[in-house]
This record gives structure tokens, sequence and C-alpha cells, in this order.
């Protein structure tokens, strides 16, 4: 391993079925105020929404709703959130939902006492908070970001047509998290397997970099072929607390800070789906399926040792042929696997025509840390790929 870091994770866990008790425990370390943050609206829907109303109302919490948080968070919501905790003063910011809703709780809680555009701050200029932080915490709904453990915070400028993530650090990633594998039940099947793709993906981004012996190679493998395993249990049967429970954990540990210590990192493949979905709205884990397997036939040569390692310890491919005819079979394998699950395999089928690649080219970001640094000749192409 040849990195040199820093490992740091302040986020608590309470992970099980009914773990939701704990938010009464937790909730005695904050104000009166509490921004419920959520979505659309399924969690009215499948009582999670009461659950945690109740618990608070029992704690004797002021609730300051906060509802409407869209899938791919907008700058434009991200101002009326700013607005509200500003306007309540509210003590603790208290996110129920998947990525987007956590996502945006971070935004929010870094943006609320800044003077300077969020936007152009956190996104653009990729700077840190200069300003007070108010408390996130998190009740996942559903799987698959990793931002219930992470500073991540992926926001959308529609007007520009950018999806841009930030990195925050310690200080605005969720003081506690509540992870009950029930709770994601309800989550429609489309959502579920993007979910695992997305966390699948997060590992790979992080494994297909560097050509040193590092330990989050091994540790990668070994979510990899849980979330694999998983995924086809949850498959056949939503419903099995087993498989649901370990793509959970194991979504967490794909992002959570651990896998790219001492690593490169990559993450080409999310600035490739970022921008198809800044222009589409897409599903987040969809876009990343349908812009991969172009992308990693691109980069295989510049990375073949590690592909052909990922064909081997992944996807048990036998070590007959060349090192190339292996590593294509592991690439063969996950494409197997993506259509077992039912993902986009293209992003014609999110929306996009061949009149937008240029376009949406320009909305990818290039990053240095993968095998190959992509040249805008070659983003244009591996679009055409997945078209
Ligand atoms: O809005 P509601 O009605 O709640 O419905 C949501 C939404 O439509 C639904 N859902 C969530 N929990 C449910 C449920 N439906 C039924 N039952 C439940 N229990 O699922 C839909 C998708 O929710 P969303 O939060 O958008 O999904 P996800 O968790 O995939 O989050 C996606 C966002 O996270 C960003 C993405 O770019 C995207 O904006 N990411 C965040 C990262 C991070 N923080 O580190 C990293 C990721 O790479 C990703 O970029
Ligand atoms: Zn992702």
């Amino acid at each position: 391993m040849l990195g040199d870091f820093r490992y740091h994770n302040p986020t608590k866990l309470y992970f099980g079925r009914g773990a939701i008790v704990h938010l009464r425990e937790e909730l005695s370390n904050y104000g009166k105020k509490i921004q419920l943050i959520y979505g659309g609206g399924s969690v009215k829907k499948n009582g999670i929404y009461d659950q945690v109303v109740s618990i608070l109302r029992e704690c004797g919490k002021e609730i300051v709703e906060d509802g409407g948080v869209m899938p791919n968070p907008t700058t434009e919501k991200l101002a009326e959130g700013i607005k509200i905790a500003g306007e309540n003063g509210v003590d603790l910011l208290l996110a129920v939902g998947g990525g987007s809703v956590c996502d945006y709780a971070k935004a929010v809680a870094a943006s609320v006492s800044c003077t300077e555009d969020p936007w152009k701050k956190y996104y653009i200029d990729q700077e840190q908070p200069t300003c007070e932080v108010l408390p996130v915490a998190c009740v996942l709904t559903m799987v698959g970001t990793g931002s219930e453990m992470n500073g991540g915070s992926v926001i959308t400028n529609p007007a520009e047509k950018l999806k841009i993530g930030h990195v925050f650090g310690s200080d605005v990633m969720p003081k506690f998290t509540i992870l009950d594998p029930t709770f994601t039940y309800t989550v429609p099947k489309r959502q579920m397997v993007a979910g695992i793709y997305d966390a699948f993906n997060h590992i790979c981004e992080q494994y297909f970099s560097g050509e040193d012996d590092n330990v989050s190679d091994y540790l990668s493998e070994g979510l990899m072929r849980s979330i694999i395993a998983s995924s086809r249990k949850a498959l056949a049967d939503p419903l099995d607390y087993e498989a649901r429970s370990n793509i959970m954990w194991a979504a967490t540990w794909a992002l959570n800070t651990l896998l790219s210590r001492g690593k490169d990192t990559d993450w080409e493949v999310h600035m490739l789906g970022q921008a198809v979905g800044a222009h589409t709205d897409a599903t987040h884990g969809m876009t990343l399926a349908a812009v991969s397997l172009p992308y990693y036939r691109h980069i295989l040569p510049y990375g073949l040792k590690k592909f052909r390692r990922f064909a081997v310890e992944v996807w048990g491919v036998k070590e007959s042929g060349s090192d190339e005819e292996i590593a294509l079979r592991g690439l063969e394998a996950l494409e197997n696997w993506m259509k077992e699950l039912g993902l986009a395999m293209h992003i014609s089928e999110l929306g996009v025509t061949e009149d937008m690649i240029e376009k949406i080219a320009d909305s990818t970001l290039v990053e240095e840390g993968g095998y190959k640094v992509l040249t805008r000749e070659e983003i244009v192409k591996i679009l055409r790929e997945s078209l």
C-alpha cells in the first residue's frame, strides 16, 4: 500500500430491525427545533414519517417541515431549505429518505450561515465551509449512495445543466444515521437495482486505480462478491431480510471513506453519469449503468492487470487464455449480471439522443486518478457507444 492518509469517520450508526428507537436517545443531544427533511412522499405512504414524527413529539421537539426534496436535488430547492432553516433557527436537520434527501440536508447545513452563493462556493469552486455548520442526522430509506456515512453532497443546477458533487468534511457528515433494512422494503424494484449498481460502482471507482498491492482492493473484492450474491436473492425476494441487510451494510462501506484510503480513485463513470443526469434528470444508478461498459472496455488496455484480477477474483473467471481474454470475460460477466438486474444498458433508454452528445460531453468533468485520463474525443466516443 503506497498512499499516506488520515482516517476519521465520525458518523455513529444504529443498524437493524427497529433501530429507529435509537432516535429517541440521540435527540436528547440537540435543541428543540428539528427541520424534518424528506422527499416526494414515499415516507408518508409507508409509515416511516409517522414513526419519526411520533418520536419527535414524544421528545417534545418542535417540527419544522421541509418535504418535497426531489431525486437529484436542485439549487432552487436548496435555496428553499436554507431559507426554512434560517428563518426558523433550527437546531438539527433530520433527513428521512435516500441519498437525495441526505445530500440536500448536508448542503443546507453548510449554507445556512454562509453569506456566499453555495453553488459557487461548494460546487463550482469546491471550497470547504468557513461558517457555522448545522448538525445533520439521517434515517435512511433507500440504499446505494453511501450518503448516510460520508460527506458527499450532489446538487443539480438545471439552468447550467450541471450536476456536481462536493465532498464535505467531518463537520458536515451525519452525526448519526439509523439503518433499518426493513425501511427499504417499499423501494420500487427499479430504484432498488439502481441503488445496488450505484454501490457496486462506488467500489469499482476506487478499485480501478493504482497498481500497488493495497488492502482496499481485497476489501473491495469481498464487498463486490457480497453485493452480487445478495442482489440475486433480493431480486428473487425483495423481502429477504438477510439479502436486504447485506446490501445496506455493503453499500455503506462502499462509500464511507474507508476503501479510498491509500488509493488514487477514478470516479470517471460518475462524471459521465452525472453529466447524463444533468441533461435528463435520470435515476443516478441507471446513468452509471448505461455508461459503465463502454468506459471500462475503453480503459481496459491501460489497466489490464486490474481488469484481469477483477475477472478472476470477483467473477470467478477461469485463468485460461491471454490476460486480455480473461479481463474481457470479467466484463462480460459484469454485463450479464447488470442485465439480470434489469439496469439501463444504454443512455438512449434515459432520454439521450444523438444530438445531445456534444452538450453532455461539455458537462462531463475529467478525473485524473484512473487508468486513463480521458480526452474530449474519448468522452464523445464513450457517450456514442453508450447510446
Ligand atoms: O421522494 P420519495 O417519494 O421519497 O421517493 C424516493 C425517490 O423517488 C424513492 N424512495 C426512497 N426511499 C423509499 C422510496 N420509495 C419507496 N420506499 C422507500 N423506502 O426513491 C427515489 C429515489 O430516491 P433518491 O434519494 O433520489 O435515491 P438515491 O438514494 O439513489 O440518491 C440519489 C442522489 O444521491 C446522489 C446522486 O447523484 C443523486 O442526486 N449521490 C450521492 C452520493 C454521496 N452522497 O456520496 C454519491 C452517489 O454517487 C450519488 O451521486
Ligand atoms: Zn454513485
